[in-house]
Formats: C-alpha cells, structure tokens, sequence
C-alpha cells in the first residue's frame, strides 16, 4: 500500500440542509456542489470543496430506510467524522493488499460518489477509522 491524496473526509449529519448552511456561514466554503441521493448506498451526498482542489467534505446524509448512516447518526445524534477517503492508483491492487494483510473489506467494490470504484475497511481493522480507498478520479465531479 502507497498512501495516497486524502480525498474527502466523510461527515455524517442529520440535516444536510443545515450542514451546508454551517459550511457556508459559519466555515466560509464558497464551492458546495449540489446534493444528490445515491440509492444504492442509503446515503444522500454534498461535497464541499477547500480551496485550490484540497480535501474535500462529503456530508452524508441518510436517505431511505436503513441507511447505513442511521445507526452512527443514532449513536451521534449531531452527526460527526463517519470515514476517511484515500485516493489510490489501482483499486484492484489496493484491495487485494488489503484482504492479503487480513483486513474486513466491507462488501463489493463499487462506483463511489466521484464515478470512481471504492470500497470500506473496516474501522476496527483500520485504527478505528472507517477507511474507503478510492481510485483517483481524473476528473472531480461538481
Ligand atoms: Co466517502
């Protein structure tokens, strides 16, 4: 494994209303992009940028029952950091290091909210940190 870029930093939130509306006002993003639901994953999404192309804010909220976001949102009612992203090269290598070093992948390797494959280790393997490796996008998505 080569660390790569820190994407996005994953924060769960109740409102995503009032989320954006904190990242705006009280943190100064001038980039939001526009929320958008991914049903597969239970998760509606808004990316906040930081300046010049940094690390990025993906706000999730749940969307739908059974959102994988409702039982940390029912452990942290405010919300709060829920992941980690890191870019890699090879999605394919990447995993197979992980699962080589005895690490919980959690479920199939998808297309993450960028349009690039992902897949989640899980926290209690990773430090406490749920960790998504992602393959770097070559185009960030608005
Ligand atoms: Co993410």
């Amino acid at each position: 494994m080569k660390l790569g870029r820190l994407n996005h930093v994953g924060v769960a939130t109740p409102d995503l209303e009032a989320s954006i509306t904190f990242w705006r006002d009280v943190m100064g993003a001038t980039q939001i992009g526009e929320p958008f639901d991914m049903p597969e994953q239970g998760v509606r999404v808004c990316f906040v940028d930081t300046p010049d192309g940094g690390t990025q804010i993906e706000l999730l909220a749940p969307l739908g029952d059974g959102s994988p976001i409702s039982a940390f949102l029912e452990r942290n009612p405010l919300g709060g950091q829920h992941h980690l992203a890191f870019e890699v090269p090879d999605i394919i290598a990447a995993r197979i290091e992980f699962e080589a070093a005895g690490k919980r992948v959690l479920g199939p390797t998808r297309i993450g909210a960028h349009g690039t494959p992902v897949f989640f280790v899980h926290p209690k393997d990773m430090a406490g940190v749920l960790t998504e490796i992602m393959e770097t996008p070559h185009a960030v998505r608005r």
